[in-house]
């Protein structure tokens, strides 16, 4: 018996069929992914905007069968299935058994029948080609082969199917990664940057880059399209600072550098002055900028 109740995917009696995209599938079973379970609520309240967005783009309809590619949590699975309701279904796909398992207690505790969540690496995972839809918000940018994983992603959907998910637009235009990140650098120095295209959260802030490889999977008439909208949190910044250890760009230097108690407090002051522009009368409500794309099979 599993261990918990969703599918799993990539093993074969036991041997391990795909060593596709292994540091990110170490990285989101690892801390990383326990803090997104740690977090999930605060996460998906400042992400909110962003799954409204998608929901808006997608428009998924009553009786559509959808894949939503790193589900998470779960929280974008179930207002899916609230759309397509009792007579369509929502597939979750993940490979971080910590966010799976609390999708799956979720969907437990709320009583939802028609989503499913299922252990698998969406480059490699074997789909049957009947999706009306594929979703995603921010799990498509963590590919080692983009092109492969998006010619997976077309052979999950029937002709005429389509896909819609969104992405981070480069830090600049996200001050939660861009300014947080300034205010590291200017107390700690700064860390080498990796490839910027490297699997990532801003591996597809190029909406050139997102065309080309929905383009080489086989998709017709990709488009992207950048927009803008905040994040916001009616708990306003402390909600957002108890993430900044642990989600986000400041997490690698209070790991990588020696940070003493009062580094660490003199840092923190810092990040409340300059995040307390974005403090509204209902929160924070941190401007950003998302990649919209959207293509058919
Ligand atoms: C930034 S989180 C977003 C989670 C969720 N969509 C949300 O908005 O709360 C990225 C998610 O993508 C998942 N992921 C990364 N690479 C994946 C892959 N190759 N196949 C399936 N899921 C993947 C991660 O485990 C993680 O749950």
């Amino acid at each position: 018996m599993p261990k918990n109740n969703f599918q799993r995917f990539g093993h074969i009696r036991g041997i391990t069929v795909t060593e596709a995209n292994e540091s990110q599938r170490q990285f989101w079973n690892d801390k990383p992914g326990a803090n997104w379970v740690r977090f999930y609520r605060d996460l998906d309240i400042m992400h909110h905007s962003v799954l409204e967005k998608l929901l808006d783009c997608a428009a998924p309809e009553a009786g559509e069968t959808v894949i939503d590619i790193g589900c998470g949590a779960g929280t974008s699975s179930f207002a899916l299935a609230e759309l397509v309701g009792s007579s369509g279904s929502v597939s979750g796909y993940d490979i971080s058994e910590p966010l799976l398992t609390k999708a799956e207690e979720r969907r437990a505790e709320k009583g939802v029948s028609n989503v499913s969540f299922h252990l698998a690496d969406a480059q490699t995972a074997g789909f049957d080609g009947s999706a009306d839809l594929i979703v995603s918000r921010f799990g498509v940018m963590f590919f080692d082969d983009p092109e492969a994983a998006f010619a997976n992603l077309h052979s999950a959907l029937r002709p005429g199917g389509r896909i819609v998910f969104i992405t981070w637009a480069a830090s600049e235009f996200n001050p939660w990664f861009s300014l947080a990140r300034k205010i590291a650098v200017q107390h700690f120095g700064d860390l080498p940057d990796g490839d910027p295209d490297a699997p990532g959260p801003m591996s597809l802030r190029d909406i050139d880059r997102g065309v080309s490889f929905l383009k080489a999977g086989g998709f017709a008439d990709p488009v992207g399209e950048a927009v803008d909208l905040t994040l916001d949190h009616p708990d306003g910044w402390p909600a957002l600072r108890q993430l900044v250890p642990h989600i986000g760009p400041v997490g690698r230097f209070l790991r990588d550098c020696e940070v003493t108690q009062e580094q660490r407090a003199a840092l923190f002051d810092d990040l409340d002055k300059a995040f307390s522009e974005f403090a509204t009368d209902t929160g924070i409500s941190v401007p950003a900028r998302i990649n919209v794309f959207s293509a058919l099979a």
